[in-house]
């Protein structure tokens, strides 16, 4: 199945498909597990630098290999790419999504700069996702709360003309969430603004995507699916597992110097947390 497919499938069905960002081995391992058990289609996302630290190519040829031998229609999409140039390279290497992120330049730049991208993608069948509306945050646990202006939300009356000229296929949407989530101390709710979407929904066809998903009110979540999200991004929730499963190994196993008998344990931890998100997104059980 092509990303396309994958993607109108959950929209035609009414789930959504869970982008997990991935920046280790071990992150992948956990991903496609839980994929092939829970028979899920999923989507392997990696940030510019979470591409640079694993190595484009590597985790390109990871991906490939997993297709290979789980037998899934894994995506692996270039999340927030900056410029032509990396979504060029990615493409190159063999990424089958891309996403570029031009929501800090002037609306006119990055129409333009959507535009040549959509062109060069679509003529190698890559599915490419746009992005207007400014996302606050990094996905890390935030220790401050976050003032979201109406401003930096997607706006339902420049989307419409950004889908049509542009000719992207998905849509990254600014509805009040953020990279990252609160760390404890902090508290506050992670809020969307669904009648912001439902607007968005009327202006556009294309598929939309919900950025910042860790955190994320989950009733809120599960009616943004209903109004038409078919993609959810990940990734701070499997950076904390990450850290809590590397605890545990070495809380655990204290004496262990072993990597392949220590990392089972953070896999598992992470593995979780994507389980948890693919049941919730409505994606189990839906790759035919
Ligand atoms: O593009 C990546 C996501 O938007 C991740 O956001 O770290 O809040 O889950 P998150
Ligand atoms: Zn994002």
């Amino acid at each position: 199945m092509t990303p396309f497919e994958i993607y109108k499938k959950a929209h035609e069905n009414k789930y959504a498909i869970g982008q997990f960002n991935v920046s280790t081995l071990e992150a992948v391992k956990a991903v496609v597990r839980v994929a092939k058990e829970l028979n899920a289609s999923v989507i392997i996302g990696t940030s510019e630098n979470e591409a640079k630290y694993l190595g484009m190519k590597n985790i390109a040829d990871i991906i490939e290999n997993a297709r290979q031998e789980m037998g899934l229609p894994i995506v692996l999409n270039l999340d927030h790419g900056k410029s032509l140039e990396k979504v060029k390279e990615a493409i190159g290497v063999g990424y089958n999504a891309v996403h570029f992120d031009g929501s800090a330049l002037p609306l006119e730049e990055n129409i333009a700069i959507t535009k040549e991208i959509v062109e060069y993608a679509h003529s190698k069948n890559i599915l490419v996702e746009g992005e207007i509306g400014h996302l606050q945050g990094s996905s890390s646990v935030i220790k401050e709360t976050i003032d979201i202006k109406e401003g930096d939300l997607t706006s339902p009356e420049q989307v419409a003309n950004f889908v049509k000229v542009t000719g992207i296929d998905s849509l990254g949407t600014a509805l009040g969430n953020f990279h990252g989530m609160y760390s404890k101390e902090v508290g506050g709710e992670e809020k969307i603004d669904l009648e912001r979407l439902k607007k968005i929904r009327q202006a556009t066809e294309t598929f939309l995507v919900l950025h910042g998903g860790s955190g994320i009110n989950r009733e809120q979540v599960k009616e943004a699916i209903q109004i038409g999200i078919v993609k959810i991004n990940v990734n701070t929730e499997l950076r904390v597992a990450f850290r809590r499963g590397l605890e545990k190994a070495l809380k655990e196993k204290p004496e262990e110097v072993v990597p392949y008998r220590l990392f089972p344990i953070l896999i598992d931890e992470i593995g979780s947390v994507v389980k948890e998100d693919i049941s919730f997104f409505g994606s189990e059980g839906k790759l035919i």
